[in-house]
């Protein structure tokens, strides 16, 4: 067995590490967990007194800062108050003042929000949702469900069956739904041989045909808007959303956006959704949904879905429903969080991280240790030169020590890199995050 890398850093007590069993972590193999006291803005603070820039959110959920004093002081003024109630026949006002905050932000369309857990269970009640409204209007014969190649939607069954084939669902085949899967618009990889310049989004005609063939059995597609995110931090040109909506709308499927990523101004707008104006029929929010300091989910859908379950028939009741549905401390969390984005700068902050990845991107193209550099938002991508492209390549874990030696938070998604700070980043911190980056390429053979 290949001996543990031991961290410099905040290493936990024997008898934590004996019985917290971590995500996505193979404890034979990888790091000790680094022991984490505090954090406030960008900066984690290990146990032993080092300060780590925490440059992709921890996990993508962070917006505005670690432990932003209003998000706090509103989740501790709501545990006073109320800190949880069954969500089945009564209801709660950071429920209700949450739900009218994100209608002002969402779609005027989008009108009805169903509250989970996280992005995982947003998914499985967005995918549930749809299969339902078509039990519904009677033509239960459409439930088959179309997801993008690189898709990555969660751990829970559902999300895992419309999530890509990998060696992370490979163990859970049995489990999976099957699903119809279709190219997604890697650009850099063009699944149809095409250039950027001569490109007309030719990656889609599999699921025009696809429709063509079987749109009587297809109750939806699901897409990560414009940026698939653990797929490989993919962006996808806005056209290619443009025309799935279309053909959604076209031959009467069911648009699920998968927003858990991109929601909350992520892609640069609030929504991934926006920069492409278009309206999905069902999207799925969690991760910054409250700033990053609690779990929630929320699936919101159109008037049309919703009153398809509206009826004297207790059969179309939808029976979906969890134990901390809407739970008070992550709404008041919520709440706050969209206040957040009234009284700060928030879409200049985002502003300017777009601008410094931009400027940074252009001075990287063309560097031999480079294939590729994607930005969209606050999310600067480089996908590194690489003979073993993909998840498990052998750099992943080279670059994530490299990167953690010299103060910054970054988890390469195997040779693909990425910077995905909180908004309050400063230029400076963010250029620092870039720095390493770039020292890294030295590590990177080019092939
Ligand atoms: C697009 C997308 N959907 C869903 C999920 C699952 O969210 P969670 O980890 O909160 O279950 C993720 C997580 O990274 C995601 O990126």
């Amino acid at each position: 067995m290949a001996d543990k890398i031991p961290h410099t850093a905040g290493a936990p007590s024997e008898a934590t590490k004996l019985s917290i069993w971590h995500p996505f972590t193979q404890e034979a193999l990888d790091p000790e967990p680094i022991l984490i006291e505090r954090a406030a803005g960008a900066y984690l603070y290990t146990a032993d007194g080092r300060k780590l820039l925490d440059a992709i959110s921890s996990w993508w959920v962070n917006l505005h800062g670690h432990a932003h004093p209003v998000i706090a002081e509103a989740i501790a003024a709501q545990a006073r108050k109320l800190e949880h109630v069954i969500f089945a026949g009564f209801t709660h006002e950071p429920a209700i003042e949450l739900a009218a905050g994100l209608r002002r932000v969402l779609p005027a369309e989008l009108e009805h929000i169903f509250f989970s857990d996280d992005g995982s269970t947003a998914v499985e009640v967005a995918l549930k949702m749809a299969l339902q409204y078509w039990h519904n209007v009677g033509r239960p014969g459409k439930k088959r469900l179309v997801a993008l190649e690189h898709a990555y939607h969660g751990d829970t069954a559902g999300a895992m069956s419309v999530g890509a084939d990998s060696a992370f669902v490979a163990p859970f085949q049995e489990l999976r739904i099957p699903v119809w899967r279709v190219p997604s618009a890697y650009c850099f990889r063009c699944p149809v041989g095409k250039h950027p310049d001569t490109c007309d989004i030719e990656c889609l005609g599999a699921l025009e045909r696809l429709f063509e063939e079987h749109h009587d059995e297809i109750a939806a597609v699901i897409v990560e808007p414009l940026l698939q995110g653990a797929g490989g931090m993919i962006v996808h040109p806005v056209e290619f959303l443009r025309r799935i909506r279309k053909l959604c709308s076209e031959f009467g499927v069911l648009l699920i956006a998968d927003e858990v990523l991109t929601g909350f101004g992520r892609c640069g707008r609030m929504f991934a959704c926006e920069r492409a104006a278009i309206v999905p029929d069902i999207m799925c929010l969690s991760k910054g949904l409250t700033g990053g300091f609690l779990p929630m989910g929320a699936t919101v859908c159109t008037g049309t879905i919703h009153e398809t379950f509206y009826s004297a028939d207790r059969g179309r009741t939808f029976f979906h429903g969890h134990s901390y549905t809407a739970n008070p401390l992550g709404c008041a969390a919520g709440i706050a969080s969209l206040k957040i984005f009234d009284s700060e700068p928030v879409f200049d902050r985002i502003a300017c991280i777009e601008k410094i990845h931009e400027e940074r991107a252009a001075r990287l193209r063309g560097h031999p240790a480079v294939a590729d550099i994607r930005t969209i938002g606050t999310v600067m991508a480089v996908e590194l030169s690489a003979d073993d492209p993909g998840y498990f390549s052998r750099m992943r874990s080279v670059l994530y020590e490299f990167y953690l030696e010299r103060g910054v938070l970054l988890r390469p998604l195997g040779n693909v890199v990425y910077i995905l700070p909180p908004y309050v980043i400063t230029a400076e911190e963010l250029h620092r995050a870039h720095d390493v980056i770039l020292e890294s390429l030295a590590l990177v053979r080019p092939c």
